[in-house]
């Protein structure tokens, strides 16, 4: 949403009750605009009471994001710079402007309240309300051209998989070749950008928006069939804990992928795979491959096997679709 406004969330995400003239003289706005912008708020999913003759009360805890925690986690754990931001067009967009201008470090990342543009892939939309889901970016520099990130879409997959076994998601797992899925339904999507020289250095903008608290009825403009972690477990961590989480396998798998290869994911591949020994259908522009999925190759492409033996697609080429 553009023009959120998140300097009156953040006043109230103390749970305590502001008058609307207290809000007015906070923010240097008129009551007319306190109560439009109130109206904004409670649009976009937050439960706002007005009290009469008292003022307004948020009925529930915002989870804003930490920047000191998140800065200083990164920072002493792992040596990574992290940008946190209330409100962004695109993570992604901001860090491929930045890379116009210079390089960047591996594992520098940014992260965002909001997004006003969030991009998904095959130019959708990607709806990035306020502090309801999670919205960031990871620069990665390869130094030898596109052929060496081959499968490296599937391994950020399997780490944000990874980090949500590790607090408590079983089920989740991976839709070839990078959509976190809980019963078909997905949770989290992941773009790559690459930049840079096709055979020599590169740079990858690894951008993951994963659904938090985000409920339907608050949310228009999704095409497909979304859940959130809310309604999958009893979450007990903040949304920048999350975050850091992520980092950390996203970070610790970046290098891993860098040394070894897609080769050294196959068995994790095989363990978060979505369709394996499922029927699926295989969309070429206008023509349909009906198979079993059958795992992946050394380099991340998909195999489905069928009477004409195994074919492999790659990602940017094929969508793929369970066959019901
Ligand atoms: C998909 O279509 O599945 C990919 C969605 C990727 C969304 C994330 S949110 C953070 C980053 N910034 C964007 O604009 N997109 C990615």
């Amino acid at each position: 949403m553009k023009n959120f406004p998140y300097h009156l969330l953040i006043l109230l995400s103390d749970q305590k009750i502001h008058s609307g003239e207290e809000i007015g003289l906070a923010l240097g706005i008129s009551r007319s605009a306190v109560w439009k912008q109130l109206r904004k708020i409670h649009n976009a999913g937050f439960n706002v009471s007005p009290l009469p003759g008292r003022g307004y009360l948020l009925d529930e805890t915002v989870d804003l994001l930490d920047e000191a925690y998140i800065v200083r986690e990164l920072e002493e754990k792992y040596a990574l710079p992290c940008t946190v931001m209330t409100e962004i067009d695109s993570t992604n967009s901001y860090l491929l402007r930045a890379l116009q201008v210079g390089s960047l470090p591996s594992g520098l990342s940014v992260v965002a309240e909001a997004q006003t543009a969030g991009r998904g892939r095959r130019g959708r939309q990607w709806v990035s309300p306020f502090a309801k889901n999670l919205y960031f970016s990871v620069n990665w520099n390869f130094q030898s051209g596109m052929s060496c990130i081959e499968g490296l879409s599937l391994v950020v997959g399997i780490s944000i998989a990874e980090a949500l076994r590790e607090i408590g998601l079983q089920d989740v797992s991976v839709k070839w070749p990078n959509d976190i899925v809980v019963a078909n339904k997905k949770l989290a999507g992941i773009l790559l950008e690459v930049m840079g020289d096709p055979t020599g250095l590169c740079h990858v903008v690894i951008g993951v928006g994963l659904n938090v608290y985000m409920r339907a009825g608050q949310i228009s403009g999704i095409d497909q069939e979304w859940t959130a972690l809310q309604q999958l477990l009893d979450l007990k961590i903040k949304r920048s804990e999350m975050f850091v989480r992520l980092m950390h396998h996203l970070v610790n798998n970046l290098k891993k992928f860098e040394r070894d290869g897609f080769a050294a994911f196959i068995s994790a591949w095989d363990s978060y795979d979505a369709y394996r020994g499922q029927e699926v259908c295989i969309l070429l522009g206008d023509r349909v491959v009906i198979g079993v999925a059958s795992g992946v190759s050394n380099t991340g492409e998909l195999l489905v096997s069928n009477d004409a033996g195994i074919q492999s697609f790659s990602s940017g080429e094929v969508s793929l679709r369970k066959r019901w």
